[in-house]
């Protein structure tokens, strides 16, 4: 593990969890005492302040990255020269052209990659795509994901030249994976619109951001961010089909919901901005958050030898996205999406979703009334009128 910071010990409380094989055996951190305590917390054979050293140990299968975003390439080009397996927390770069020398450089060596995206396997994000490609909502025409919470817990995130970005990056990542995955992986994202600023905090980077990314069969994903929304992490997707729609709430006002007067309060989620009056706290974070799912899928297929559902390629795409929209943000226009590396459909185009009522008319509603008239609103095929019939 290298990090023992905020993800890097939710991460060993995944992996380490519920009787699990999976052993961390090494950790690095900057500083002596912080790799100490966390070897201490995990039981880890081994601890280190020398990144090579961590990277290159004979006990080390695989290298799980959790450190700030200006540090992933640096460790990744490591794994390559030491021959590591290596999986790496989001965002993978700090901008395309970071995660485009990454993903070359695992591709060159050979080893194992993995994206560890967690919130594409949430239980509630699995069940839900499992509907979505069996079909329960039809073509999906609109994928919308939202996370906003109060602010990130270090200070690196808020230096632009560190972080690469601001809540746009940081949480933007997240909401462009769901929503693509939603769409179709295999379906190219061409153009994004962004309205991004900076409302309240004393930073240079974007503090809320708002975008569109149009892909290449007429669907829309939308995501909205924010490092200055009041009141816990607030964690939704919407998906809209021509069949059908999914609503879900990962985190706030999920059916579990306490009021303390705030004797005995402690942790309550994630970000939550208060322990006291009314909460609502997460029953298992880690499931919730998609951290154990997630690690099953990477070890899985590394002991298979086949590829996880998320790997740095993923993570290329995420960042191309965002460049689109910081750009578009600053020329006010749709921005494409520049990909030098696609591997999805190519010249998909917008299929119909018209419904055919008869061989001369097409649907266009049903309904019933309230006054029990049942009304249909159809379309001539070949004069294009609109017409009404009541039954
Ligand atoms: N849900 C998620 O997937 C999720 C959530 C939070 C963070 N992250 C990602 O995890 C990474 C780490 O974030 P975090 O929240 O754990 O941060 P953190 O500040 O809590 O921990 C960072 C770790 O890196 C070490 N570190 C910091 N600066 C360093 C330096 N200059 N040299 C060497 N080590 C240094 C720190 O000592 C610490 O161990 C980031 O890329 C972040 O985007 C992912």
């Amino acid at each position: 593990m290298l990090g023992s910071g905020f993800i890097g010990r939710f991460y060993a409380d995944s992996i380490q969890g519920l009787r699990s094989k999976d052993k961390i055996v090494m950790i690095y951190s900057r500083r002596d005492e912080q790799a100490k305590k966390f070897a201490e917390d995990y039981t880890c054979d081994h601890f280190t302040t020398d990144l090579e050293a961590a990277i290159a140990h004979p006990d080390v299968d695989m290298v799980c990255i959790a450190l700030p975003n200006n540090l992933h390439e640096e460790a990744v080009m490591l794994c390559c020269k030491h021959k590591k397996a290596v999986m790496t927390t989001k965002p993978l770069g700090r901008n395309a052209s970071e995660a485009k020398r990454m993903l070359d450089a695992v591709e060159q060596a050979g080893i194992f990659n993995g994206y560890l995206e967690d919130l594409v396997y949430t239980p509630k994000f699995i069940k839900a795509l499992d509907s979505v490609k069996k079909g329960a909502l039809g073509k999906i025409l609109w994928a919308k994901s939202r996370e906003a919470h109060p602010g990130p817990h270090s200070e690196w995130f808020w230096d632009l030249e560190i972080a690469g970005g601001g809540c746009m990056l940081d949480l933007g990542c997240h909401c462009v994976e769901i929503t693509r995955s939603y769409i179709g992986k295999d379906i190219k994202p061409v153009e994004v619109m962004c309205w991004a600023d900076t409302q309240v905090k004393p930073i240079p980077a974007e503090d809320h951001a708002i975008a569109l990314v149009k892909y290449e069969n007429g669907a829309i994903g939308q995501f909205e961010v924010s490092w200055t929304f009041r009141g816990g992490l607030d964690l939704r997707d919407e998906v809209m089909g021509s069949e059908g729609t999914i609503w879900v709430n990962s985190f706030l006002r999920t059916g579990f919901d306490m009021f303390t007067t705030g004797k005995g309060a402690d942790y309550v989620a994630e970000k939550a901005e208060t322990n006291t009056g009314w909460l609502f706290p997460v029953g298992d974070e880690l499931n919730e958050l998609g951290y154990n799912h997630m690690f099953t899928d990477m070890f899985n297929a590394f002991e298979n030898g086949t590829q996880p559902r998320e790997v740095f390629y993923d993570g290329y795409i995420v960042n191309a996205v965002l460049d689109a929209a910081y750009k578009s943000n600053k020329t006010k226009k749709w921005e494409p999406v520049d990909l030098e590396v696609w591997r999805g459909l190519e010249g998909v185009t917008k299929d119909s979703v018209y419904v055919d009522f008869d061989a001369d008319h097409y649907l266009v509603k049903e309904e019933i009334t309230h006054y029990g008239a049942k009304k249909l609103i159809l379309k001539e095929k070949v004069s294009g009128k609109i017409v009404e019939r009541i039954c």
